[in-house]
């Protein structure tokens, strides 16, 4: 793989997970429902081979890793992100490709939450002799990349990231709609960067017909070929226009319309526009339900959405819990106005002390903006603590056969 195939030496296992970690991010929002996972082989302080997950269906991380190294994977180390799976997938397992190659020792970061793991790679890989070697996640690098794929294996859902820019006096538009642009030319190509890391973006019908976005990814000479995420608008009548751009065949990806009870002439008529369309459940207000929508779009296998507005349907995933991190421009502007709105509408909470309460992971300026990045506190899944204890509660009531497993026993 690229330059991680460079045969660097390793002066220490700190030294081997971070080659191990920079492979995994090459391939980040590529290999849903997969995570992104690195490894390295190293024999006597060298890297001898390199391997990240393949898109679905090819190989995981540890078996491009030993492809590479070939004879040389014989009394040689792995040094992996996640643990190795033990299971038959779309692939075998890949303990059995470490033990038929002869590494002596395999150091692993984080614990795979997925439920067919069983007894664990450390109990297999023992089994056969390997020396098994549990590393520290020192700065959180390993967990931010599994997060989203822990958020869909545990609850079924991608994890959802809210992006909005707003100004100093928190407007996403002005009274009269008027929304381009807020923050600057920087930002808005992060934003970019970041829709080539997720698997779907989401908005609603109003923003389609307020802004008109092409929802694509536009990065000039960016260092990987770009990807469109899956666009899906929030269209509980069909009420979108035909001619809006997302609908245009000319645009890369593809485009879902969610609706409830869009007639049926309306559905056809955005389907002979390429769009697929489907019928979600209702919430109390007969708009699409937001949480049915996401599970529909965890069998689709995302492991991650971008909620890009606006303040309606942020509203609705606020008000279900349903937001895990938040990525806010601030643009050092004012609009004031009354009917000038704020990035998350809904019904909100009643009382302070019910606020959602969210971790700061990052603040920056980025030209005349400034970036916060913040965690909502109540989700697990950049923690490796929090979900290995689900996921030993987990294995514990499995191994009661009376036990019905739930989803939501375990994280
Ligand atoms: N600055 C920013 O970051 C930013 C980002 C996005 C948008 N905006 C601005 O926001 C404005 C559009 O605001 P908006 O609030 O109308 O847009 P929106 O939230 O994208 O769309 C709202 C529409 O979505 C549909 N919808 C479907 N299911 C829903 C649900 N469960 N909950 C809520 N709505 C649901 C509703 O129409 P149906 O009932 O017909 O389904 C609703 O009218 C534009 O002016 C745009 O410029 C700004």
């Amino acid at each position: 793989m690229s330059s991680m195939q460079s045969s660097p030496t390793v002066g220490s296992g700190i030294t081997a997970l971070r080659h191990a970690i920079a492979a995994a991010r090459e391939v980040a929002g590529r290999t849903s429902p997969n995570p992104p996972v690195g490894a390295v082989v190293v024999r006597d302080g060298i890297v001898v081979g390199t391997g990240a997950t393949q898109p679905p269906g090819g190989p995981h991380a540890e078996v491009v890793a030993l492809r590479a190294a070939g004879a040389a994977a014989h009394g040689a180390e792995l040094f992996v992100t996640l643990e190795p799976c033990t299971f038959h997938g779309r692939t075998p397992p890949c303990t059995d490709a470490i033990i038929a190659a002869g590494i002596r020792r395999v150091s692993y970061v984080a614990s795979d939450s997925d439920p067919r793991i069983g007894a664990g790679a450390a109990a297999v890989l023992g089994a056969a002799g390997i020396i098994v070697h549990h590393l520290d996640d020192v700065d959180g690098s390993v967990a931010a990349l599994l997060a989203p794929f822990r958020c869909r294996v545990a609850t079924g859902r991608p994890l959802v990231t809210h992006k909005y820019a707003m100004t100093l006096d928190g407007r996403i538009a002005t009274a009269t709609g008027s929304s381009r642009w807020i923050s600057g030319a920087a930002s808005r190509r992060r934003v970019h960067e970041l829709r080539d890391r997720v698997d779907a973006i989401i908005v609603g019908v109003g923003t389609v017909l307020g802004d008109n976005p092409e929802l694509t990814t536009r990065l000039d000479s960016h260092w990987r070929p770009v990807r469109h995420p899956l666009r899906v608008v929030l269209d509980s009548r069909g009420r979108m226009p035909l001619d809006a751009r997302v609908l245009d065949p000319a645009l890369p990806g593809s485009t879902i319309v969610a609706t409830v009870d869009a007639p049926a002439e309306r559905a056809a008529a955005l389907q002979a526009r390429g769009a697929t369309v489907v019928t979600l459940p209702g919430d109390g207000a007969g708009r699409v339900d937001v949480a049915a929508m996401l599970q529909h779009l965890g069998r689709m296998g995302a492991n991650h959405v971008l909620l890009e507005g606006g303040a309606e349907v942020a509203g609705a995933f606020h008000d279900a819990g349903l937001i895990d991190e938040v990525h806010a421009y601030i643009a050092p502007k004012t609009v004031a106005g009354a009917a000038a709105r704020g990035p998350v509408g809904g019904a909100g909470v009643m009382l302070m002390a019910d606020a959602r309460h969210y971790d700061v992971q990052h603040v920056e300026r980025i030209g005349a903006d400034v970036l916060i990045v913040a965690h909502a506190a109540s989700a697990c899944w950049w923690h490796k603590e929090g979900c290995d204890v689900h996921r030993d509660r987990w294995r514990s009531a499995r191994s009661s056969p009376s036990t019905v497993i739930l989803p939501s026993m375990w994280c």
